[in-house]
This record gives C-alpha cells, sequence and structure tokens, in this order.
C-alpha cells in the first residue's frame, strides 16, 4: 500500500530553513520562517510565560483532559482579546486548535460541512499553506488582487474589483493585520468598504490573524476584525499564539465563529467540538494555560503587553533603518513602503533571479517570492542587507 505514494514539493519557508542551516558560511543572514528573533538571533521565551511556567508547574495538580474545545476560560480570554466588546458574547462559537494553522483547517473543515460548495478567495499573495490546506480538503479556490508589485502597496481597487465575481455562500479570506507575506495592510476605511461588500453579497468572511501586537499595536491589530464582527452577520476567525506569545512549540490558537443568532451559535459550537474529536480529539492545553493565565492576571499581563510592545517597536526601528538606508543608496525614497508596511514580513518585488543572487553572493536567505522576516535582522545586518538588495539591482 505504502508503494503507491508519491512524494509531496517541500513547503517552500521549511525548505528554507533546512537551506540556511546546511550553508556553511559564517556571515549568513536568515530572513526566512516567520519566528521572531532579537538582536542576537535568539528567539527568547517571553518574560511571563517563564514566569506563568514556573506558577503552573507549582499549581497544576493533574494532566488529566480539559475540553474538546479546550478550557472555557481560554475561549473567553481569547475572544475578548481578539474581538473586545464587538459582539455580544451569546453568538460567538470558539474551539481550542493546535496552534493558528489548527485553527485555519478547522474553519475550512466548518465550511466544507456547511457549504461544500464555497469558493474560497484568498488574496494574491497569500500565506503558501492557506493554498495547500485549501487544495487538500478540495474546496474551490480562486483569488483576488491585494498587492501591487509596483508600488508594493495593497491594490485595493484591483481587490474589490476581483471580489465582485464572488457569489453568496462564498468564503473571503482576509489577514487580519501584518499581512503574509507581504506586509501591506488594509486601512480601517478600506475595512469598512471590505464589510459593505460583504454584507451586501452574501460572502462570509474569514479572518486569519496570527500577528496581533506585530504591527500597530494589540487593539490597534484587532480593528479590522472588530469592525466585520461589529457589522456582519457571520465571521470566522483563526487566531495564533505563536508570534505574539512566543509560544511556537506549545501549537496554541483558536477557532471563533460568529453567527447570526444565539441559537445557530449553538449548533456551531456543537460542530466544533465535533470537528475536534474527529481530527485530534482533545487540543493541547499547556500554552492555552499560559495564555491564559497571563491574560487573566494583571501583573502578568502588563508585562506581556510591554515585551510585546518592545519587540514590535524592535521590528519598526529596523524597518526605518533599512528603509533609510536603502534611501542613502539609491538616491531614492523607492524603498519607502519598507517603513509604511506593518509586521514581521515585507515583499520586497524583487525577481527570483535577484533573490538566487542575493542568497549566493551575501548569504541572505528570503523566501523565493522576496519575502524578508524583518526580525531576523538586526542593526549590523541591516547594512549587509541593503548592499545586497543595491548589488542585486532590485
Ligand atoms: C511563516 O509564514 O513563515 C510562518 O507562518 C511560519 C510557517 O509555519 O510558515
Amino acid at each position: 500500500m505504502l508503494s503507491n505514494l508519491s512524494e509531496h514539493p517541500a513547503d517552500k519557508i521549511l525548505a528554507l530553513v533546512a537551506a540556511f542551516k546546511e550553508d556553511p558560511r559564517d556571515q549568513k543572514v536568515d530572513l526566512g520562517v516567520g519566528v521572531y528573533k532579537d538582536a542576537e538571533g535568539r528567539t527568547p521565551v517571553m518574560r511571563a510565560i517563564k514566569t506563568a511556567e514556573k506558577q503552573l508547574w507549582e499549581a497544576e495538580t493533574t494532566k488529566a483532559y480539559v475540553g474538546l474545545t479546550g478550557d472555557p476560560a481560554f475561549n473567553a480570554a481569547m475572544r475578548r482579546l481578539i474581538l473586545a466588546d464587538a459582539v455580544e458574547d451569546a453568538r460567538l462559537a470558539s474551539a481550542a486548535t493546535p496552534g493558528g494553522t489548527g485553527a485555519v483547517r478547522q474553519a475550512l473543515e466548518l465550511v466544507k460541512l456547511a457549504n461544500p460548495d464555497a469558493t474560497i478567495w484568498v488574496s494574491d499573495p497569500t500565506w503558501p499553506n492557506h493554498l495547500t490546506i485549501i487544495k487538500y480538503l478540495g474546496l474551490p479556490m480562486q483569488t483576488y488582487r491585494y498587492f501591487d508589485s509596483e508600488t508594493r502597496a495593497v491594490d485595493f481597487a484591483g481587490m474589490m474589483h476581483d471580489l465582485r465575481h464572488a457569489k453568496a455562500g462564498d468564503v473571503i479570506l482576509l489577514h487580519g493585520c501584518c499581512h503574509n507575506p507581504s506586509g501591506a495592510n488594509l486601512t480601517l476605511d478600506e475595512w469598512g468598504a471590505v464589510a459593505d461588500f460583504i454584507e451586501a453579497s452574501g460572502t462570509t468572511p474569514m479572518i486569519d490573524i496570527a500577528y496581533q501586537g506585530f504591527g500597530d499595536g494589540l487593539e490597534q491589530d484587532a480593528g479590522g476584525t472588530r469592525l466585520l464582527a461589529g457589522r456582519l452577520p457571520e465571521l470566522l476567525i483563526a487566531a495564533s499564539c505563536s508570534k505574539n506569545f512566543g509560544i511556537y512549540r506549545e501549537r496554541t490558537g483558536i477557532l471563533i465563529a460568529l453567527s447570526d443568532t444565539a441559537a445557530v451559535a449553538k449548533v456551531t459550537q456543537n460542530n466544533l467540538a465535533f470537528l475536534n474529536r474527529q481530527n485530534y480529539s482533545f487540543p493541547p492545553d499547556h500554552g492555552a494555560r499560559l495564555v491564559t493565565m497571563i491574560l487573566e492576571d494583571e501583573t502578568l499581563r502588563a508585562d506581556w503587553e510591554a515585551e510585546l510592545e518592545e519587540v514590535r517597536l524592535g521590528m519598526l526601528g529596523l524597518r526605518e533603518q533599512l528603509a533609510a538606508e536603502l534611501r542613502q543608496r539609491t538616491n531614492s525614497d523607492r524603498f519607502d513602503f519598507i517603513a509604511a508596511h506593518r509586521g514581521m514580513f515585507s515583499r520586497l518585488g524583487a525577481t527570483p533571479d535577484q533573490v538566487a543572487a542575493m542568497r549566493a553572493d551575501h548569504g541572505i536567505y528570503m523566501v523565493g517570492d522576496s519575502r524578508i522576516n524583518v526580525a531576523g535582522l538586526n542593526a549590523k545586518t541591516v547594512p549587509v542587507l541593503a548592499n545586497a538588495i543595491v548589488a542585486a539591482g532590485v
């Protein structure tokens, strides 16, 4: 039987991690996978996580199962972190998932149960794993224009033009903030126009929010999501705690579904429990418990928010430094978009040959579409990247 299997193409982001490891050069720079790194290249355990882990080790008396959709306290704390008071709780259903990817997968499984004919509309470009999960589940998919490779900003007119072809019951997949891979984001006014369109078309929005707190701040980054939740009858949200709590390997995420009525929310909740049971039964608890402890405790929360803000401002500083170095070297403002983008990523707009040249000649590793992870830089490597960009003729 197993001899029937054929190989799947490697995930481009994960393949880059392996290629970087194999490169013997000392001066190499890893701008690949979306993992935060400090100026020393470490991915630290956040202070509040360490404290919570210590407290949990002391206090935890059992490792018995918690619940099919996770701890209700985790669900409540995460709904609040993302949605604040944008909607009444009775219209919400939610389930803890293994990471943000688990939430994306469960959201799409839920769509498949509710409307197997739904076309999933994804931004061009989007996170590559969106595409492969949608394809794997056999759901129809279409792309809408999103990133203008000339201006390196959102092509909002193109986006709205393409979405006109979406039919009632289709799903519009959006990035809540810090668009991956482009770094270009919708303004609040544009979110409002998207809400108008969704309302009129009878489509359902699905928001992947994996970087809340990495863009303009915890509250601001949830602005678009809250706006849609406040105005629309339905919304699916796949959220990750990997980045903003720095707990990548703990696999902590949540799927939140907003329904039109409390009665529909109840049935949706039942379906989320069913899906968890079929796919992996009980979701992981350790990371979710730490997140809950932090969000519920004033001192831990203040420390977490302060550290997250340091991380955010550090990335912004690197963006500004890179844009300034490129302004100086090119005597132009054509790389200022790097400072205008938000989150971990920016798409530089380099060709595959230019990306290959930067890797071969300067040891700089970025995803083939020229996505850089800004957090992979530090004050010393920014000039190295700026030189490489200029030398490659980007
Ligand atoms: C990324 O886009 O690099 C991250 O979301 C990590 C991943 O799993 O791809």
